[in-house]
């Protein structure tokens, strides 16, 4: 029998290789799409955002790393911290394969504060039954690490165990329900089906089977990856990653798919869903997302901005993944989860520039910014009174003529963001229903990314872009119609221009 827990190297070795590592790769990084403002890696490769936690005075965020590439690898945690979610300090790797359980990566999990005063990290051990060239068969079980400074972790070996040997088991997330400690964990039955299973403890070390809380009413779901689950307004929320749903409209359109459904629950009994899966975010570059309850009692999430092409431009610049912002989260009364962005992030930009009651012309093209390649855009239009089939902002625009646009399209009613004018990275758009007489953006612009938030949350959508060097501008332009502006800002990142 194989001993789960056995050391088979010394963690602070392992760590110490990690980091010399990213060193390595941090020698021959560029720059020219690195965040300004989102979280990424020194360099190397990062996925999941993982153990969002306050701890100490300081938020602390996690996330799956591989130190030694800028392609997926076997999994470390990464880590930075806090104290505002907006600048972001760094801090050593703080876990790396090397017990038998996790010999083949420490992949996604999550943080609490135990009763101790301790934090504690779960995560799944991940070992590959095979070689990974041959068969992505892998073996899976839920480990845990205690630190008490939240920087400098011990192993404490295997908690949940693949009673079962499922194919797929992990991302366990663990909460506090009254006076008992759950965890939910991503799992494929077997009969290929997504589940999310649960467990409880009452020492964070002991775990009880407590069943299957969710099981994914489409067939073709064969796994749920990364589940999360907390109450607003008396409604529990479960998000998780599908793998296998198929494109319906605009719905699932991505390689995997990062969602929520809203419904009722409480310790001991099955939760019960009362919504369809909704997407959490409509953009080409979102999944594995994991919110925490901040201080204060907020909800607030982080995805990864995931590309699934696998041939993204920064892999050739010395890094490669990097987080959305930080979103906090609210359920309006029809169930739709709003995400807006930590109002903290206000403070970032500065030097707005305003324009009110403005009518764009037919088919007319404004130049509201030279150059932008960070900051913040606002755009409020009156749709009422807007004849234009398409009103968009065009951002990333360069003297090469590529830009992403972030569009109006009046006759589908969607606000989209399309990429068949950006001349590296994913092509084709993305869009989200909205309904209304009034519209509302606000675009978030960085050195590799864009992130819309549509009417006070209640859509977002992520985009990676790439840009090519030289100046970035910001246009408005209206397409077969004219265009009723309310409102037009945009603002500098603080330091730059
Ligand atoms: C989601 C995911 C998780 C897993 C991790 C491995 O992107 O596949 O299910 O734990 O990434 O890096």
């Amino acid at each position: 029998m194989i001993d789960l827990n056995r050391e088979i190297a010394n963690h602070e070795d392992e760590l110490r290789r990690a980091e010399a590592g990213v060193d390595a790769i941090e020698l021959a990084l560029c720059d020219r799409w690195y965040p300004a403002f989102h979280v990424a890696a020194r360099a190397g490769w990062i996925n999941d955002p993982n153990g969002l936690s306050y701890f100490n005075g300081r938020y602390h965020a996690f996330f799956q790393h591989h130190p030694y590439s800028t392609k997926w690898g076997p999994m470390h945690w990464g880590h930075v911290s806090s104290t505002d979610l907006v600048s972001w300090d760094r801090e050593p790797i703080a876990l790396a394969p090397s017990i038998e359980a996790d010999r083949d990566g420490c992949w996604s999990g999550s943080c609490v504060t135990g009763d101790d005063g301790n934090l504690y990290a779960f995560y799944t051990g991940n070992r590959w039954m095979d070689d990974p060239a041959v068969s992505r068969a892998h073996l899976q079980v839920q480990c845990a690490a205690v630190s008490s400074d939240g920087i400098h972790f011990q192993k404490l070996g295997v908690v949940v165990p693949n009673q079962e040997a499922l194919s797929n088991f992990r991302d366990p997330k663990v909460w506090r329900q009254g006076d008992v400690w759950c965890m939910i964990v991503g799992q494929q039955s077997p009969l290929g089906r997504g589940q999310i299973s649960l467990y409880t403890s009452s020492d964070l070390h002991v775990w009880d089977y407590a069943g299957i809380l969710y099981e994914s009413p489409d067939p073709c779901v064969r796994m749920l990856e990364c589940p999360d689950f907390f109450c607003l307004d008396g409604r529990w929320v479960l998000c998780f990653s599908a793998m296998g749903m198929k494109p319906k409209g605009y719905v699932a359109r991505n390689y995997n798919n990062a969602g929520y459904v809203v419904g009722s629950w409480e310790l001991g009994r099955p939760f019960e869903a009362q919504t369809d899966f909704r997407p959490l975010d409509w953009g080409h570059n979102f999944y594995a997302p994991q919110s925490f309850t901040a201080p204060g009692g907020r909800q607030v999430m982080f995805g990864w901005m995931s590309d699934f092409s696998f041939d993204t431009p920064t892999m050739g610049d010395g890094w490669c993944g990097q987080f959305t912002l930080p979103r906090e989260l609210s359920l309006r009364d029809d169930d739709v989860l709003l995400s807006n962005p930590v109002p903290e992030l206000g403070d970032l930009f500065k030097g707005e520039h305003v324009l009110n009651s403005l009518t764009l012309g037919n088919n007319q093209e404004l130049q509201i910014a030279p150059e932008l390649r960070c900051g913040l855009v606002e755009l409020t239009l009156d749709l009422g009174s807007t004849s234009a089939e398409l009103v968009g902002l065009k951002v990333h625009q360069t003297t090469s003529g590529s830009y992403l646009l972030v569009a109006w399209d009046a006759q589908a009613r969607c606000v989209m963001v399309d990429a068949r004018c950006a001349e590296l990275g994913n092509r084709g758009y993305r869009a989200t229903p909205v309904s209304g007489k009034v519209l509302r953006l606000r675009v978030y612009l960085d050195n590799g990314s864009v992130e819309v938030f549509v009417n006070d949350g209640e859509a977002v959508l992520s985009e990676l872009s790439f840009p090519s060097d030289g100046p970035c501008a910001v246009a408005l332009a209206s397409v077969a119609g004219t265009a009723a502006v309310t409102t037009l800002s945009h603002a500098h990142l603080r330091g730059r221009a």
